[in-house]
């Protein structure tokens, strides 16, 4: 994995972060976006170089412009020599989301327009940038997060549920497509979280709760937990695997 690139975007917090550091452990170098918090994003970056003796460059993205991401990978281009996977991590919160977050009798259609574009048009258009980069090398590894509120009922996410279930579909598509380069595409989805979002949540403790009861292993789950899984989906060890969606629920689905 030494010396290959990452390009991720929304690492400047929660699970993105956590897979920055997941990577930059085995060498990899690391292009990462962040949205409003540039100096977080600027220690972040001074953090791995130092400690990981990588290369790490942080950049503005926003997703509700996907198409920003063609200047992103070309700026991208001339601090990296190669890339070989991308996450497609960031979501859309706050203001961007209302509408789009909310019981569904109150579910507008600009918020559900905003969190569809930022979760499976930004996918899109990153996917395609980071594949023709990828194709260049022989090959590489895409994959989108996801979240289990696609399969099970969780209160005010329609609008997330169903654009995650529409992006896990595209990866589906993505990797019966790809393939023929070398490109395997995958979705990582993941059961609640304890991140800040979550935090945010107005019945986080309902929910850390409920995770922990029907948890046959007790508790919620870690950004570690989804971090490992994508970068396992990078390593050779998955060479095979392809157009899945892999859930990390801690069970909580089944029980
Ligand atoms: N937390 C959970 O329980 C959970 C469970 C399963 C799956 N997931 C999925 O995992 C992914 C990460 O979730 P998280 O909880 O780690 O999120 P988070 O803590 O809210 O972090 C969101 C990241 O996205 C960036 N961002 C926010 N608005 C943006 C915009 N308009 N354009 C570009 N970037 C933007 C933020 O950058 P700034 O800090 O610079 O603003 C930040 O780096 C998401 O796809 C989420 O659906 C989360």
């Amino acid at each position: 994995m030494k010396d290959k690139t990452l390009v991720i975007s929304g690492a400047t917090r929660g699970i993105g972060k956590e897979i920055v550091y997941r990577f930059a452990k085995e060498g990899v170098n690391i292009a990462f976006t962040y949205n409003s918090n540039e100096e977080l994003a600027k220690e972040i970056a001074a953090d791995l170089e130092t400690n990981y003796n990588i290369k790490a460059k942080y950049y503005p993205l926003n997703i509700l412009e996907p198409d920003d991401y063609k200047n992103l990978f070309k700026q991208i281009d001339e601090d990296f020599d190669r890339v070989d996977f991308f996450i497609s991590n960031a979501i859309i919160s706050g203001r961007s989301v209302v509408g789009g977050f909310a019981p569904f009798m109150r579910l507008k259609p600009k918020g559900l327009n905003n969190i569809y574009t930022a979760t499976v048009l930004a996918f899109v258009v990153g996917a395609q940038e980071a594949a023709k980069r990828m194709q260049k090398v022989g090959g590489g590894s895409i994959i989108s997060l996801s979240s289990t509120g696609n399969i099970v009922y969780t209160p005010n996410y329609a609008g997330h549920g169903s654009s995650k279930a529409a992006v896990e579909t595209m990866v589906k598509y993505a990797a019966a497509e790809l393939g023929e380069m070398g490109i395997r595409v995958n979705a990582v989805s993941g059961g609640p979280i304890d991140t800040d979002a979550l935090k945010k949540f107005p019945n986080y403790e309902e929910v850390k709760a409920e995770v922990e009861k029907r948890s046959p292993l007790g508790r919620m789950g870690v950004a570690k937990d989804l971090a490992g899984m994508c970068y396992f989906l990078c390593t050779d060890e998955c060479s095979w695997l392809t157009g899945q969606t892999i859930i990390i629920d801690g069970g909580t689905s089944f029980k």
